[in-house]
């Protein structure tokens, strides 16, 4: 009985709640603590000291004093077809998707190809210690269905859709809105809460569909309990005027989704960038989510999310990479470029606040968080394992941090994928990075 039970032994953080950085209430951390992890799922966790105490041997544990173990990232919003356009020079939003995006999603057809790509696209987010995200596939049900074979190939909590668009992209990439139907029916039959797998109603955005094809996502989204719906919303101000012409009826971009039943719970809106007060307003009103992706509304130029307008609306604001318009697959940068958009505003992400959106908050955001997010007993243990010195300048930063709050800024500042040392699903090690010396030999 007893060898089925995994101990690790490091420091570790988690939340039990959104953390109140003045009294560190919704912080758990131990300077040297004990993880024990029996058929996949958390099975406790304490300090060293009571783990002893209660008799366990801590000679069981593998130890790794130097290293902090946090539940895994979970990423609010990606595109797993456009990892290879990632860092693409040169234009705003809607310049982008013609010239770099659509081109590459083209090749999603390809079932092979998918395979492969989905295969590569989760091996880099293992590799940066994301565990769970919600997806983009492509237009293509054969690129979605090979992503989902992927995840499940890997027992990974995750949550994707099929791209529907039937307009204003090229034929190639064209659904209907009685095929996309269709597809999507048959998808969320083959996959929705299969395993750790659900589906994702993913209508591209506004401009892309027509209203037929809005109104069957609705009707979708009411036939089946439980599903998600993810598109994206007021990112770039070209954006928002085409929407403006192509559904003059609509009172302003949230209201096109709003009036075909898209809003809810489990709705997650891509950027929010430039959302007006009525539009706030009703977000919060339908528990719908905001994904804020910092890396990509810098790069292309889209621009600033005011966090504070919306949190304060009572609006769900997750953390996200929307690669490959963000730049980087790392939550640790997505943090860090987070932290310069609110300072551009006088905002403030406190380092506890950060790391807890990565992890419980974007659980709580997706309603993930009754399986994941923490290290609440019987909860999935999809984990990670950080280097807080992964360089020579960050073990220099680190040695002269005075506290918790420091190192973990010290992390989300200079951290990147290289301070992911090991990753975790249901307590299976899938990720180990090369360590530096190894690097050497190479
Ligand atoms: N709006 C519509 N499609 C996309 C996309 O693929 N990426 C981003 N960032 N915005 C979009
Ligand atoms: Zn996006």
């Amino acid at each position: 009985r007893h060898s089925d039970v995994q101990a690790f032994r490091a420091k570790i953080l988690h939340f039990t709640d959104r953390p109140d950085p003045t009294t560190g209430q919704g912080v758990e951390y131990f300077d040297d603590g004990v993880l024990l992890v029996e058929h996949g799922r958390i099975k406790a966790l304490a300090s060293a000291a009571a783990m002893a105490g209660q008799g366990f041997d801590l000679q069981q544990c593998r130890h790794s004093p130097e290293q902090l173990i946090m539940p895994g990232f979970i990423d609010s919003h990606i595109h797993y077809p456009q990892t290879a356009v990632i860092a693409s020079y040169g234009e705003q939003l809607l310049d982008w998707l013609n010239h770099y995006t659509f081109p590459a999603e083209q090749q999603f057809a390809d079932a092979e190809f998918a395979a492969l790509a989905a295969q590569q696209f989760l091996n880099i987010l293992l590799a940066n210690g994301t565990t769970s995200a919600l997806v983009y596939t492509s237009v293509f049900a054969q690129s979605t269905q090979a992503f989902f074979q992927q995840a499940e190939a890997y027992n990974l909590r995750m949550i994707a859709g099929k791209v529907m668009m039937d307009r204003h992209a090229p034929a190639a990439l064209l659904d209907t809105a009685e095929s996309s139907e269709r597809e999507c029916r048959a998808l969320i039959e083959d996959w929705h809460n299969r395993g750790r797998l659900h589906y994702a109603l993913t209508p591209r955005f506004a401009p892309t569909s027509t209203p037929q094809q809005l109104a069957v996502t609705g009707k979708l989204y009411r036939d089946y309990p439980g599903l998600y719906l993810q598109t994206h919303l007021s990112e770039n101000r070209a954006e928002i005027a085409w929407v403006k012409s192509l559904f003059p009826e609509a009172s302003d971009y949230l209201d096109v989704y709003d009036r075909f039943g898209l809003l809810g719970r489990r709705s997650v809106f891509g950027h929010g960038i430039h959302v007006r007060e009525r539009e706030i307003h009703r977000l919060a009103q339908t528990g719908s989510g905001i994904a804020f992706c910092p890396t990509s509304n810098l790069f292309l130029g889209s621009g600033l999310l005011d966090l504070a307008r919306l949190e304060s609306a009572g609006v769900a604001v997750s953390m996200a990479t929307d690669v490959g318009g963000g730049t980087s697959f790392s939550l640790l940068r997505t943090l860090a470029e987070a932290y310069k958009v609110l300072q551009m505003q006088q905002q403030n992400l406190h380092p506890l606040t950060a790391f807890y959106m990565a992890t419980l908050g974007n659980a709580r955001a997706l309603d993930l968080d009754t399986h994941l997010g923490n290290f609440a007993p019987g909860k999935e243990a999809d984990f990670v394992v950080l280097d807080l010195g992964a360089t020579p300048l960050q073990a220099l930063r680190q040695a002269s941090t005075r506290n918790l709050t420091e190192q973990l800024f010290a992390l989300m500042t200079l951290g990147d994928e290289h301070n992911v040392a090991r990753t975790y699903i249901m307590g299976k090690q899938v990720f180990r990075r090369a360590s530096r010396k190894e690097d050497q030999q190479w």
